[in-house]
């Protein structure tokens, strides 16, 4: 909580004079009765004042309650106004560090939290966070100067009466605090089933194609309405529990009124006394019902505040280990490599390979046997369970993330593209040159499709690029991952929706431009890689062959079967 609250600090100017604005619409309020009982027992009932001034007695009096009235108003309005404003900077502050440190979190930290969890994180618990410095800071300096002012001022006035009035305080206090204490769990099972909802309507909205295809729409609308309807429940338990507290307060607050209307009569208190503390009684009552709204969201707001800090304070910047560099003149050196997502299955076992500058490396495998796992751990973006990688004769252990990403572009098989314009989405914020940009779609093989386009590279890309064809985005994905001339080309899957004439001519423009580039690519078609300096053949984790092409043909079943089926009809 600490760690949230600190983004109010630049803001605390602002809030230091919302609360001595808030300070003095409280005070001013608080003068209103004792305004009231002066003019009733002194002015209105004093037999020793003539019609004349009693009347203009009365006026000013009048005005000056009018002035308390307005100072209460204009302090509380522009209180507010700079609440708003601070918690909404400060909620503004709170998102941009933890969205960029949720762009930094790396994969294993990703996955931890879970996608759908960061979501909310981001959404729905930065807006508790914000509901609870907003209200607090509107509430919470008025309702405690509004009880401690009207209970002194009250003794002041009439110690005995304000007896009375502190006897039902304490009766007002338990009804609230059970009320209270009950209903915050009930709150955060709300959160909770709000974070599933969450988690549903992205799972749905990734996955639209596939529940259309499957036509399983029915099914997918019946488990949100379950969602929803849950959620409702839970939030109409809660409301049902909260909903008690007013007007069991109401009811204490009403008896105190007779109570006090009664007590004054016995003991002849005068009435504009009697007046003052029905007022001040309906004060204190409406801020200790305020106090206790406060706590409810403090409470709801804490837990979030939990929650992001938790993003906030992963550690994503590890040191980079300091390590020999060895002169073995390799591009990219695995040494005996281990991994594990899960910690519990190998999902790559004991990998070894060199690969030289400007050579490429062609991995093949069914679904699942680890290819992805192979870059994901080249580039970082998982360390190694067992062994090392180099990149330039470097464990990537021992670059910054930014210099060893550097080194690479990628495009993965279904890697996103944005809404904009396929200049912008090639670019993709790197301010490269209309040479560089023209040069990368040249060698994707994008050129014909994207002269047809209209507006061409300004042809504008709608929401994951549904305006283009599986074939078109990835060689769009594949310009943005040529264009900056990265040293490693890294294609994985990328080229599955090519037409074997286009993959072949992306293959010999990749050939012919990247002449110096290292590349690696994934791919399900022997053709892809047939020329690859190097093939590595996978199968559940493991290297089942390796070698190339002619190798693979001598010495690997698999290889040669997977040959067999594909080339059956046609030729690469
Ligand atoms: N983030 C992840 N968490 C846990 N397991 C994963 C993760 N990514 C991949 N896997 C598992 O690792 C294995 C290899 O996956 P992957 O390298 O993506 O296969 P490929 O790219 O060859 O299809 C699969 O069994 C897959 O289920
Ligand atoms: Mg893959």
């Amino acid at each position: 909580m600490k760690k949230t609250l600190r983004y109010l600090k630049p803001y605390s100017g602002t809030v230091v004079v919302g609360l001595i604005l808030k300070f003095i619409g409280a005070v001013a309020e608080l003068f209103l009765p004792l305004l009231l009982e002066y003019i009733i027992n002194n002015v209105a009932t004093n037999a020793e004042l003539n019609e004349a001034s009693k009347r203009n007695m009365i006026i000013y009096l009048g005005i000056a309650m009018l002035g308390c009235s307005l100072a209460a108003l204009l302090g509380n309005v522009f209180a507010n106004r700079l609440t708003v404003k601070s918690s909404g900077n400060m909620t503004h502050d709170l998102r941009y560090d933890l969205f960029s440190k949720t762009c930094y979190l790396n994969s294993k930290q990703v996955d931890l939290f879970g996608v759908p969890s960061l979501i909310s994180r981001l959404t729905s618990d930065s807006y508790y966070v914000n509901q609870m410095v907003a209200r607090t800071l509107r509430l919470g300096v008025r309702a405690p100067i509004l009880i401690l002012g009207g209970t002194i001022l009250a003794f002041w006035r009439d110690p005995v009466l304000a007896c009375v009035l502190l006897g039902c305080i304490p009766l007002v206090g338990i009804v609230i605090y059970v009320i209270t204490k009950k209903s915050v769990p009930i709150y955060f099972g709300v959160q909770k089933k709000q974070d599933d909802m969450v988690r549903k309507v992205q799972e749905n909205v990734t996955g639209v194609r596939v529940i259309k295809a499957l036509d399983k729409g029915d099914h997918e609308t019946e488990g949100f309405d379950k969602l929803v309807k849950e959620l409702a429940a839970e939030e109409f338990k809660a409301n049902k529990v909260m909903s008690l507290s007013h007007p069991l307060a109401t009811l204490i607050l009403n008896i105190g009124l007779v109570a006090i209307i009664v007590v004054g009569a016995f003991r002849g208190t005068k009435s504009g006394t009697v007046l003052a503390f029905l007022q001040y009684f309906v004060i204190i009552l409406n801020a200790m019902i305020a106090l206790s709204k406060i706590f409810v969201v403090i409470s709801r707001g804490s837990a979030s505040a939990a929650r992001i800090e938790k993003v906030l304070d992963a550690n994503v910047s590890e040191s980079p280990l300091i390590c020999p560099k060895s002169d073995m003149g390799c591009k990219i050196r695995f040494e005996n490599v281990s991994f594990s997502y899960n910690g519990v299955k190998d999902n790559l076992r004991d990998l070894s390979f060199d690969i030289y500058p400007g050579q490429t490396l062609g991995i093949i495998g069914a679904t699942g046997s680890g290819k992805s796992t192979i870059i994901n751990l080249m580039m970082r973006f998982y360390d190694v369970s067992g062994g090392a990688i180099y990149i330039d004769d470097r464990d990537v252990r021992s670059y910054s993330i930014k210099e060893l990403r550097k080194k690479f572009g990628v495009a993965f098989q279904n890697d996103f593209l944005m809404a904009a314009s396929i200049r912008e989405n090639v670019d993709y914020g790197r301010n490269l040159s209309d040479e560089q940009i023209n040069e990368a779609i040249d060698a994707a093989q994008a050129r014909e499709f994207v002269d047809e386009l209209e507006g061409g590279l300004d042809f504008k890309l709608v929401q994951k690029a549904n305006n283009l064809s599986g074939g078109q985005k990835q060689r769009i994905l594949i310009a943005r991952a040529l264009a900056a001339y990265p040293e490693i080309l890294v294609l994985d899957d990328s080229s599955s929706a090519l037409d074997y004439e286009t993959d072949a001519s992306l293959r010999k423009a990749l050939n012919k431009s990247g002449g110096d580039m290292t590349k690696v690519i994934v791919a399900q078609r022997i053709s892809a890689i047939r020329h690859a300096d190097l093939i590595l053949v996978m199968d559940d984790g493991e290297v089942i062959g390796k070698g190339t092409h002619e190798q693979l043909m001598d010495s690997c079943d698999e290889y040669k079967l997977i040959y067999s089926t594909q080339m059956g009809g046609e030729n690469a």
